[in-house]
């Protein structure tokens, strides 16, 4: 495999992984991931930013000799995360004289995760240089986007920073620089909602920073180059921000379509009111189109059926999701349908607690929903609208 130049004396040595269905266990990929290295080599020295997921390390030590690098002086880890960090010993036994360079923070993280000795370990501090001969790197510890260990390394003489996991998406390229479409927007939607959203203060501040920094690349650790910086910092400018779009979301799971029939009430009295809503299928559902969805959401209203004496699972883990993800929306709500009893919002509300969002009351319903409860769904329906209205969405 030969390594892709990028610009001057900077080449991408990553690998892509097609066949990757799932990543953290958790989110769908739609286009596998990539899981990007680069290799500088300076005048004097040469550096190898982030290194390889193990399940690759084999390829990517023999992609080394067929481009004829005998020697690497500096592993920089801009992060400890395995995805990134995996291939690091198998690097120091190939390049036995070569330094991993990082924070004190991921250097801790390589210590435990991987064995890596101290060592072999140069700690560098927030915008310490390192010279390669005729270029510089720089380092900039960004801890939140998204590991309290994350760095970014800036090659000064090229103007171009490599990010890490920030402004990354899991997407596959044969061309290594990025050609904007909706399958890349959405891919790196999904990733900045899994992975960066619920540090979207931390997101906006390095988002301003690389601006005012005018690079002319970006190079994340998974998908493309931005060779357009623009292009992911203006999306990240919107997903990353502090107010949602008026939509609400209607996530749902109903065992005999009670709870279907008023999340497809509400959904239409909302419409009425100029409101769009997205439905979700909790249990049929994609988590990755609700993930990119609560990048948006101003509001979230969900429906479930009683299982036993609580919340269907499915409920529970929507609502798990939604709080450790940290989405934007403000106001949320409840509606359900139970056979024989139980408490079906207590501890979803209790789970929300945290994001501190307004509760709209929440309406229960034996069985089917009668007149008394459409008039609620209607009032609930005034209510997210004057919500939106008050803050400007509509
Ligand atoms: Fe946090 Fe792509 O690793």
């Amino acid at each position: 495999m030969s390594f892709k130049k990028i610009k001057n004396n900077v080449f991408y040595a990553g690998m892509n992984d097609e066949g990757r269905l799932l990543f953290d266990e958790l989110i769908p990929l739609d286009h596998g991931t990539s899981y990007n290295s680069y290799v500088i080599k300076g005048s004097q020295k040469t550096a190898v930013i982030d290194t390889m997921y193990p399940k690759f390390t084999k390829e990517y030590l023999k992609s080394f000799d067929e481009n004829s690098i005998t020697k690497v002086d500096y592993i920089i880890a801009n992060h400890g995360e395995q995805d990134h960090s995996g291939s690091i010993p198998a690097m120091l036994d190939k390049f036995p004289d070569a330094v991993v360079v990082t924070n004190a923070v991921c250097a801790n993280n390589l210590k435990e995760m991987l064995l890596i000795p101290e060592e072999k370990i140069k700690i560098i501090s927030n915008n310490e240089e390192l010279s390669l001969g005729d270029t510089t790197l720089q380092f900039i510890i960004a801890p939140g986007v998204h590991w309290p260990d994350t760095m970014f390394t800036y090659i000064k003489e090229s103007n171009i920073i490599c990010t890490c996991d920030f402004l990354g998406a899991h997407y596959i390229f044969d061309d290594v620089f990025a050609s904007p479409s909706k399958e890349l927007e959405r891919s790196a939607k999904k990733y900045f909602a899994e992975i960066m959203m619920p540090f979207s203060f931390l997101c906006r501040k390095y988002t301003k920073q690389l601006k005012e920094m005018k690079v002319d690349m970006i190079l994340p650790s998974h998908g493309p180059v931005h060779n357009n910086p623009d292009y992911i910092l203006n999306l990240y400018e919107d997903w990353a921000g502090e107010k949602g779009k008026n939509l609400v979301l209607l996530p749902f799971v109903s065992m005999y379509n009670s709870t279907h029939e008023m999340i497809d009430y509400l959904a239409n009295k909302l419409e009425e009111k100029g409101i769009p809503s997205y439905k979700y299928d909790m249990v049929d559902g994609n988590l990755g189109d609700l993930a990119i969805a609560l990048v948006d959401g101003s509001t979230i209203v969900l429906g479930t059926s009683m299982v036993l004496a609580g919340p269907h699972p499915a409920a529970f883990n929507t609502v798990y999701l939604a709080s450790i993800l940290r989405p934007k929306a403000k106001t949320a709500s409840f509606i359900g349908s139970y056979g024989w009893g139980g408490n079906l919002f207590g501890k979803m509300t209790e789970m929300l607690a945290p994001l501190k969002m307004d509760i709209i009351e929440p309406i229960l319903v034996k069985g089917r929903a009668k007149i008394e409860d459409y008039k609620k769904l209607d009032k609930m329906t005034d209510e997210i609208y004057e919500k939106h209205k008050a803050i400007g969405l509509i």
